[in-house]
């Protein structure tokens, strides 16, 4: 069922700063902002050639990465997303074995335009997993 790792996915208080990290420290190439509003998020990607780095800012007033940031204030690797073939049949596999998906239960459009659900940290070792469709 578990596919490649799509993405690791990072939380910071200031996008610009960050983003000036990975490209002038690190010499990474650092995508144009794409802001998520359904999301609550601002994003950046940031290509490793095997997979992808999202630098995540908060968007808005209720934005789901608000309270890790509180926790976090200097910012902290949020989740971790792996690619499914088949969100829903994943879904309803990891269900029936007693995880616990976030929301709703159904698959939104994540930030390159494929569905994607979250799965609750207490049931992946501490992990906040989303799966994205491939
Ligand atoms: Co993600």
């Amino acid at each position: 069922m578990l596919g490649r790792l799509n993405h690791v996915a990072i939380a910071v208080p200031d996008l610009e700063a960050a983003s000036a990290v990975y490209r002038d420290t690190l010499g990474a190439r650092v995508s144009q902002l794409q802001m998520l509003p359904e999301h609550g998020v601002t994003v950046v990607f940031i290509d490793t050639g095997n997979s992808k780095i999202e630098l995540l800012e908060p968007l808005g007033e209720n934005s789901p990465i608000a309270a890790f940031l509180d926790r976090n204030p200097a910012g902290g690797i949020h989740h971790i997303c792996y690619e499914v073939e088949d969100i829903r049949a994943a879904r309803d596999r990891l269900v029936a074995a007693g995880a616990r998906v976030l929301g709703d239960g159904q698959p939104k459009t994540g930030a390159h335009g494929k569905p994607v659900l979250f799965l609750h940290p207490k049931d992946f070792l501490g992990t906040l997993v989303e799966l994205e469709q491939r």
